[in-house]
């Protein structure tokens, strides 16, 4: 007999924190369908408190999500718990995710107050949230550092008060996989009450043992892992979904399911990468581009002799499919729309004609236009921008000072302004700075290829400071000038309005 494990995504709420990987409501919405279709139990959508945005979101996917649960997150402050009801008003299943730290730090550093006085404030968080909704999940943040014997009283006072769920939270990414373990077991002895809750794990990656000691909590007793997409989140990131679900179904002696689909896991962690312009590292377990590459001889000879030679996984099992078809530009629209549809993006008719365009004009410069190609091209569909790059020219090389030329389209005006610097993105972006008239500083200038070869598809990934603040931009091309350009325009685009 098999214990059912539950999975709680928190890519659209933990995942979603990170500098860079901000998503607007409508992109939320698709990333949350996805996790549907990918069989996840329980959708952490936002902290609704946090900004309009968030709230915005979690009201959006509470209406377009059917099964899972819709969970949104708050403090333990009553104006918080109650402006997280009223997002999930529209939500089939709704829970509250309210908590507080319970660790020395910090119960001394964060809330100046004492072991007692943080307790009473757990207990009446959870019976504030039992007013709203049924479901209610309490974190007790950075258990992973909390004395066992406190947050063995914590948790077992947050019961009587009518937690569903209590999650364990190794905030810090400190613990050993041993001493999690340990962690939870104790709670399953020591907590009176404790079989009328779901224990949650939910560890952070900062000494790369994250899935390590996930795994460990739900040998321990823990029955619901929380997880994001290729592991985003917080600083060194979250425990990934798709290692704990993988690492399961190799192990079945272990006697752990989970109703996800992995056949939706490669193409769930394209389309969040794609969306978060955060690349996934080449050698990333599961789904980096590398977890099913054998360079070396012995070991291409091993897998044609026989695949588990050397592997765990079948690739097909992830839904990496090896006949996937590259597209050319003799490729249709319809070809396009089907290919964007298998790795989980759906245009309407307008977008998916401009997406074909670009499409159209990329194929004529890179013969064959992978997944990660098309992925591209529909996330540029979706901004739509204030400020548009009209034309560049730019003169570089070696021996001779770079000028570039640039014209901006400003919600239809034309503007045009000439500049030199000490090479051609130096020239383009102080030309850009002419026409713009604002202060502004390039903090961070990271360009990457998405495949390989000369002909390869460019990712430009800026950070601009302007005012004080820091606004992220991105953008893809052949020419990695004409991307980074777009790129410091897509971050003005974000303070210019
Ligand atoms: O890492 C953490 O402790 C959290 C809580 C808010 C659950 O993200
Ligand atoms: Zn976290």
């Amino acid at each position: 007999m098999s214990d059912r494990l539950y999975i709680f995504d928190t890519t659209l709420r933990d995942g979603e924190q990170v500098p860079g990987c901000q998503l607007n409501t409508v992109e939320k919405i698709e990333v949350a369908k996805s996790l549907e279709d990918l069989g996840v139990d329980v959708i952490e959508a936002g902290f609704p408190v946090s900004s309009p945005g968030d709230f915005n979101s979690v009201v959006e996917i509470s209406k377009a999500v059917t099964w899972p649960t819709i969970c949104a997150l708050t403090r333990a402050v009553e104006g918080d718990i109650r402006v997280a009801a009223d997002a999930l008003k529209y939500a089939k299943r709704k829970r509250i995710h309210t908590g507080i730290g319970t660790s020395d730090p910090h119960i001394r550093y964060k809330f100046n107050s004492n072991r007692e006085e943080i307790l009473e404030r757990a207990v009446a968080a959870v019976s504030y949230a039992k007013k709203f909704v049924e479901d209610v999940q309490f974190y007790a943040e950075d258990a992973g550092r909390t004395d066992n014997e406190y947050l063995a009283r914590v948790i077992e006072a947050v019961i009587k008060a009518g937690a569903t769920v209590v999650n364990i939270p190794d905030t810090t990414g400190y613990c050993l996989p041993e001493e999690f373990k340990a962690k939870i077991e104790y709670l399953v002895e020591h907590v009176d009450g404790i079989h009328k809750a779901t224990i949650a794990t939910h560890c952070h990656n900062d000494l790369g043992m994250a899935t390590a000691n996930t795994v460990s909590g739900i040998l321990g007793g823990a029955r619901q892992a929380e997880v994001t997409i290729n592991g985003i989140g917080e600083r060194a990131g979250n425990t990934s979904l798709e290692e704990v679900v993988m690492t399961f179904r190799s192990h079945k002696e272990l006697g752990i399911e989970t109703n996800i689909n992995a056949t939706r896991i490669t193409s769930v962690s394209r389309m969040v990468s794609s969306l978060m312009n955060m690349p996934v590292q080449p050698n990333k377990a599961i789904v980096g581009r590398n977890a099913f590459a054998h360079s070396s001889g012995i070991h291409q000879d091993g897998v044609l002799k026989n695949r588990e030679s050397y592997e765990i996984i079948d690739p097909k099992d992830v839904g990496i499919d090896e006949n996937s078809i590259v597209l050319t530009a003799r490729s249709g629209r319809a070809a396009l729309k089907h290919r964007l549809h298998v790795l989980g993006v759906d245009l309407d008719k307008e977008a998916l004609d401009k997406a074909y365009e670009s499409f159209l004009r990329l194929a004529d410069k890179k013969k064959e236009i992978n997944d990660d190609d098309v992925l591209m091209i529909a996330g540029q569909h979706r901004a739509n921008h204030r400020i548009k790059l009209d034309f560049l020219q730019v003169t570089s090389g070696v021996g001779i000072h770079s000028v570039a030329s640039v014209g901006l389209d400003i919600a239809g005006e034309k503007f045009e302004a000439c500049a030199s610097g000490n090479g051609p993105v130096d020239a383009a972006i102080s030309a850009i700075k002419i026409i713009i008239r604002r202060t502004m500083l390039v903090k961070e200038f990271l360009i990457q290829a998405i495949n390989k070869g000369s002909n390869d598809v460019g990712k430009v990934h800026m950070t601009v400071e302007h005012d004080g603040q820091c606004y992220y931009g991105f953008s893809a091309n052949t020419d990695i000038i004409a991307a980074s350009a777009e790129a410091f325009i897509d971050a003005i685009n974000k303070f210019v309005r």
